[in-house]
């Protein structure tokens, strides 16, 4: 790709981020513009007809504001249902985040995984159809948090979030039978927010697979060859409900953007 290709990355709010910070990494010669559909979060509480009729002509939009030369999806919860339906929609190479089933199975050593995701991502039939393909001989558990996505973008936003409501929301990840569940998915892109959280309130220690390094590796070579040099033009950062994030906001986004400004 001979011009600086512009990234747009969408999620329903902040937990793309987590995502978004992966790309940049590996990737710092692009556009970026970041959407939180902050006036439709969260989309774990939302069906399945309703996030499909809101995020493909919202996807369509953003396309046509933005021209990007990509687009990621950087939600499960989204990504476990639209990207069919985005692929056949528009031209332009999308990128989805799904559950890290298969990398988790196969490096689980008590063959004992748990995959926590929203409600809605774990009782998707994408979903469950990664268990059977990609399970390993593992038993998965599949644990739909009510609120987690909630809290993690709370506590980014500068909020007193209690270990005892972290720790309700993971504690069904815990097995202790026959063997031990020594690994979790992080089926939701806003879980990684709470990365040394998570870790501290764990009954024992486990592995936590995220997606996003393996996501930004995808997305790069997508993109092919990349011109030499660094790029300093600001990222956008954009709400869909219009709104400026809050001072305090701002300072926490900051580090996931990397040297770069945000605009
Ligand atoms: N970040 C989204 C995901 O990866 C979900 C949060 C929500 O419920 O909107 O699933």
């Amino acid at each position: 790709m001979s011009h600086t290709p512009t990234i747009l990355v969408f999620d329903s709010g902040l937990g793309g981020l987590t995502v978004f910070r992966e790309i940049i990494r590996v990737r710092p010669l692009a556009n970026y513009v970041y959407v939180a559909d902050d006036a439709y979060f969260p989309y774990g509480q939302h069906t399945e007809d309703e996030i499909i009729a809101r995020v493909v002509p919202l996807i369509g939009e953003l396309i046509t504001a933005h021209r990007p030369d990509l687009v990621v999806i950087a939600c499960n919860t989204a990504s476990t249902l639209v990207m069919a339906h985005l692929r056949e929609a528009y031209t332009v190479p999308f990128v989805g985040t799904v559950p890290a089933i298969k990398p988790a199975c196969a490096s689980s050593k008590t063959k004992r995984v748990s995959v926590l995701g929203t409600k809605g991502t774990v009782k998707r039939e994408y979903t469950k159809a990664l268990i059977r393909d990609f399970a390993q001989g593992c038993d998965v558990t599949l644990v739909g948090a009510e609120n987690l996505a909630s809290l993690a973008e709370a506590a980014l936003k500068g909020e007193n979030i209690s270990d005892e409501a972290i720790a309700a929301e993971i504690s069904p990840c815990f097995l202790n039978g026959d063997a031990r569940t020594d690994t979790v998915v992080l089926a939701c892109t806003h879980y990684p927010l709470l990365n040394d959280r998570l870790s501290a309130l764990a009954p024992w220690s486990v592995d936590w697979i995220d997606p996003a390094p393996a996501i930004a590796r995808r997305v790069n070579d997508l993109l092919g060859a990349s011109n030499s040099g660094t790029h300093s033009s600001p990222a956008q950062f954009i709400f869909t409900s219009g709104q400026e994030p809050s001072p305090i906001l701002a300072k926490a986004l900051q580090p996931f953007f990397g040297a770069r400004l945000v605009a």
